[in-house]
């Protein structure tokens, strides 16, 4: 099934050593930059970063974000334009997924009695967020971004969005800024990321739930049933993290007010308030990176959820187009978008017209994992099978709810909850669709409740003593449409590797033989190489950070079904539970090693490189973000990247072999 196959590619480098340094490791015969920090300028007319929280809010809307996560490189041909192959000269996009808030204002943010007062410290926030769009070059064999590039481009979550496809200018997306619910202001909580073959990048909303004030105790209490299991299921409920809806006085465009999801204004339908706010976020957003002036699109057909990413399946001329994508919360599921048109290679210089039509278009499906080690991809459209006005949980009214609240539309055709969906990834061997299930705990998945999908439950007990029960380090499933063919309802899968100690049980919990120079926990950012066929693994870890900071790892996997059936035997302490499922081949340390090892509580996401395989860009989010700071002495978690007495500052590093050859082969 598949594509034609390719020879497997064979890792060369010697494995990187677990490692708890303020620092970047890379193997031998590897060296890294960095790129593109926090608060870089990406225009002539703003300075150098101050890096003491005394950088004006609005500069940053020309200065690059906080918390970098997903990303692409889009070639940028002479041109211009698009081109696909050019290994040179390019365009990255990458998202700013969060903040730090800590390291953003001169003594983190400003809070007296549970109100933020300094509206220009939430101002800043607002732009921190969001997306970056930079040209990047390679001279003289370095590679830098271009400060005068006309490309550069922020988006942030003050920048206009249209809401497009069949939930884009429905009542639910009504609100005073947009009373007929045709736009939106900006994004929010941009985790990972996908593109498309028309060259436009996909940022995907993810925790944008949090951002928002509903305080159940005094919300409207004239909320109907469905509107009020819609915000529990989504859970829109508490201050809003960074507490942006509490500055006042607001702005007569209700700059920082628009956060309240409560329902203040006195019209029926939402037009004089922002009470349906939380439902003009959730979505994948379609960004042209070559067209700066463009406004962006939430593609609504795509569903609305936590969305982690919405990742390409292969494109075959004839074929419809698929995106995958996974929802980042306990729990939760794996869908997968089809697109109504087939692909026509014309579309390829389309640009956002292309998304009109590919993206506006289609059908969701969310899947059922069965513990025969078949799964079905079940269709959430209005009127098939549950997803009706029937259904007993929530009564579906239309298409554009069913979108608006894809996850009770999941829930209601029985999909399968996971351990927390992160990135997927596809292969270009053959098609085959790889997602990490980054961890969960005994809460979320008790011994009760495990599945031939999510089968594992033990005790990781940290060297410091503390117990960790559930499914701490995570797996990551794998599954093969059926024929190969994207558009299939029905595939097949296994567990392609369990994250674990090496000194784990090996029967029960490092089931994959993981050793020390590839054991690995809390896999969350995957992405395949189109150059060389590796697999690159990212972890996302507060389980084995006891032993190391997070890491990157180099895959070669195998296919689908390569292992075999088998138990797994559970225990939560008091009893045991047998789980048959199925488990890939282990893949030893030929085929899997680890690459890099990140500076001290970081997480590495988001990974892109060159067509050539010869440049590969890395995320390092969040260095030092758990650590309180000291501002007297300069005290902080980590002084990555600057060192000194710095702050730290997440950014974007730039891998190359010396010898110029390809990366990690
Ligand atoms: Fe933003 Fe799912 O990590
Ligand atoms: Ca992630
Ligand atoms: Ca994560
Ligand atoms: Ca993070």
């Amino acid at each position: 099934a598949g594509a034609p196959g390719r020879k497997l590619p064979k890792l060369a480098f010697n494995p990187v050593a677990k490692s708890l340094a303020d620092a970047v490791a890379v193997p031998e015969g590897y060296r890294y930059t960095v790129l593109y920090r926090l608060g870089d300028p990406i225009d002539g007319s703003v300075g150098e970063y101050q890096n003491d929280g005394t950088d004006p809010a609005e500069s940053f809307a020309l200065r690059a974000g906080d918390h970098h996560d997903g990303m692409h490189y889009f070639g940028l041909g002479p041109n211009g334009k698009h081109h696909k192959n050019e290994s040179e000269r390019g365009l990255l996009c990458l998202n700013h997924e969060a903040i730090t808030p800590a390291f953003l204002h001169p003594n983190g943010p400003t809070v007296v009695g549970g109100v933020r007062t300094v509206a220009e410290e939430v101002l800043r926030e607002f732009y921190v967020h969001g997306v970056s769009v930079v040209e990047t070059v390679r001279e003289g064999g370095e590679w830098r971004y271009r400060r005068d590039s006309h490309f550069n481009r922020r988006v942030h979550t003050l920048t206009e969005m249209e809401l497009s496809g069949p939930a884009g200018k429905t009542p639910y997306t009504v609100t005073k800024y947009s009373p007929d619910g045709s736009r939106t202001r900006g994004t929010v909580n941009n985790c990972a990321s996908g593109s498309t073959p028309w060259g436009t990048y996909l940022t995907c909303e993810e925790n944008w739930a949090g951002y928002f004030r509903r305080i159940t105790a005094i919300d409207n209490p004239n909320r109907s049933a469905r509107e009020l299991a819609a915000l529990a299921r989504y859970g829109v409920a508490g201050n809003g993290r960074e507490l942006w809806a509490t500055v006042t006085p607001d702005t007569p465009d209700d700059l920082y007010g628009r956060w309240n999801a409560m329902k203040l204004g006195s019209s029926a339908d939402g037009s004089d308030d922002y009470r349906n706010a939380p439902n003009t976020y959730g979505w994948v957003v379609e960004i042209d990176p070559f067209s700066p002036d463009a406004t962006p699109k939430k593609r609504t057909a795509l569903g609305r959820f936590a969305h982690e990413g919405a990742w390409l399946g292969p494109v075959r001329v004839g074929h419809p187009l698929v995106w995958y994508m996974g929802c980042d919360s306990r729990n939760e599921y794996i869908y997968k978008y089809v697109s109504n048109a087939v692909w026509h290679p014309d579309d390829a210089n389309g640009g956002m017209a292309a998304g009109d039509k590919y993206l506006d278009d289609g059908k969701l499906y969310v899947a059922r994992f069965d513990a025969d080690g078949t799964g079905r991809w079940v269709e959430l459209s209005f009127g098939v099978g549950n997803v009706s006005p029937a259904n007993p949980a929530y009564a579906f009214a239309d298409q554009a709810d069913v979108l608006v609240h894809a996850r009770l539309a999941a829930d209601a055709a029985g999909a399968t909850k996971m351990d927390r969906p992160e990135w997927g990834a596809v292969n270009p061997r053959n098609g085959e669709v790889y997602m990490s299930l980054t961890n969960t705990n005994a809460a979320s998945r008790p011994l009760s409740r495990l599945d031939a999908a999510n089968p594992r439950f033990y005790n990781d007990r940290k060297t410091t003593g503390q117990d960790q029960r559930g499914n701490p380090n995570g797996h990551i499933i794998r599954f093969a449409e059926a024929g190969g063919d994207v558009a299939a309802t029905s595939f097949k899968w296994d567990v392609f590797l369990f994250g674990a100690r090496a000194t784990a049980d090996a029967a029960n919990v490092n089931i994959s033989g993981l050793t020390d120079a590839n054991d690995f926990s809390s896999p969350d950012g995957l992405w395949f190489s189109q150059a060389t066929g590796v697999l690159w693994i990212e972890t996302d870890d507060g389980a084995y950070t006891d032993v190391t900071n997070c890491m990157l790892l180099a895959a070669v996997p195998g296919e689908v079904g390569d292992g075999g059936p088998r138990t797994i035997v559970s225990s939560d302490g008091t009893s045991t539970r047998a789980v048959d499922t199925y488990v890939g081949k282990a893949p030893g340390e030929e085929n899997l090693r680890r690459f890099l090892v990140g500076p001290k509580e970081c997480e590495i996401t988001g990974v892109a490189e060159t067509p050539d395989g010869k440049a590969l860009f890395v995320n390092i989010q969040h260095p030092g973000e758990d650590t309180r700071p000291d501002f007297a002495t300069g005290t902080f978690g980590s002084h990555w990247p600057d060192g000194g007495l710095s702050r730290p500052r997440s950014a974007t590093i730039v891998i190359t072999r010396a010898d110029g050859g390809r990366i990690g082969v």
